[in-house]
């Protein structure tokens, strides 16, 4: 199995994605998760990260607090989507399992410099403040890493949280542009790739045809965060955003994209955060990241089902 760092903010999406990954250990070997304040702030996401590792039956999993606020600017919430507690929807008792002590940027850094070179996938599924931290703290560790696959920006489906941006990037845009400079092979699942994985009526079903106390729990979840764009945009469901990073790990032939150029809007006020994408290659920039566009949305909400019956 491909070891994996994931980095998050749950988030009912973020939740959904640690599920995944932890019902698949024949394809992942989960070294840690680490959070980061992002949806909610990090109080929140620290103990919603254990909630959901006990949710899964692996309350051994190292779960870890990274920073809470962004690299150099004021954090930024979603409560709007996610409620308040950032896992709206079910009622949820407090975690049992511990925090682990150490810092989650230390954790990175400490995992990194201990695996061989290149085995260590990073996982970003929130702003990317842990890991552009890590790299600037650490420029030793970034030779180290083997691949980051992360969910953020947009190229024709630009932005959520602004016209123009993503809400991962926007939070932390200095910290993701740390990340597509560092020279680490990167695939990215924007907006592109998320909105056409749409949580439709028939899928959710299928997980609370489940049974589970696991399915039950995503239907809910489900239910809750997609009262924000069926009410706002009339649309059939919500985009199931960060699952697709874990997804991609486990079949990859579910996507496709373009090996392309991707650079971070660091400085404008009206298109902060965006992910300038050159996808019909036109600016001689070396590509540095794999931008991902069309997914099988069928196939991953099949993969989905058959991995979360296990739980
Ligand atoms: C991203 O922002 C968060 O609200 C979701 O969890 C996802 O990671 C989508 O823009
Ligand atoms: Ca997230």
């Amino acid at each position: 199995p491909r070891k994996i760092i994931i980095d998050t903010d749950p988030g009912q999406d973020d939740a959904v994605a640690i599920l995944l990954a932890l019902a698949s250990p024949e394809d992942l070997d989960v070294l840690g998760v680490v959070a980061v304040a992002g949806n909610v702030p990090l109080p929140l996401t620290q103990k919603n990260t254990r909630i959901v590792c006990e949710l899964a039956g692996f309350p051994e999993t190292k779960v870890f607090a990274g920073c809470d606020a962004p690299m150099q600017r004021k954090l930024i919430t979603a409560e709007h989507v996610h409620g308040s507690t950032g896992l709206d929807g079910p009622e949820m008792a407090d975690p049992v399992m511990t925090l682990q002590d150490q810092h989650g940027v230390d954790f990175i850094i400490e995992t990194l410099r201990a695996e061989p070179a290149g085995t260590v996938t990073l996982c970003p599924l929130g702003p990317l403040t842990n890991i552009g931290t890590a790299f600037k703290n650490a420029p030793d560790i970034v030779e180290k890493v083997q691949e980051i696959v992360l969910m953020g920006g947009g190229y024709f489906e630009q932005g959520n949280i602004t016209p123009a941006a993503e809400f991962n990037i926007y939070v932390d845009p200095e910290a993701a542009d740390i990340v597509m400079k560092s020279g680490v092979p990167i695939t990215i699942m924007p907006l592109d790739v998320t909105h056409k994985a749409l949580t439709t009526k028939a899928r959710v079903d299928k997980f609370r045809a489940m049974g589970t106390k696991v399915g039950d729990m995503v239907a809910a979840w489900t239910d809750f965060f997609e009262r924000f764009d069926k009410e706002k945009y009339g649309s059939e469901g919500a985009p199931l955003h960060d699952p697709t990073v874990i997804a991609y790990l486990i079949q990859p032939d579910l996507f496709q994209g373009r090996h392309i150029n991707v650079e971070i809007e660091t400085k404008s006020e009206l298109t902060l955060g965006v992910t300038v994408a050159d996808w019909w290659g036109v600016s001689g920039r070396e590509p540095n990241a794999t931008f991902m566009k069309d997914i099988d949305a069928d196939g991953f909400f099949d993969l989905l089902a058959t991995r979360l019956a296990r739980l």
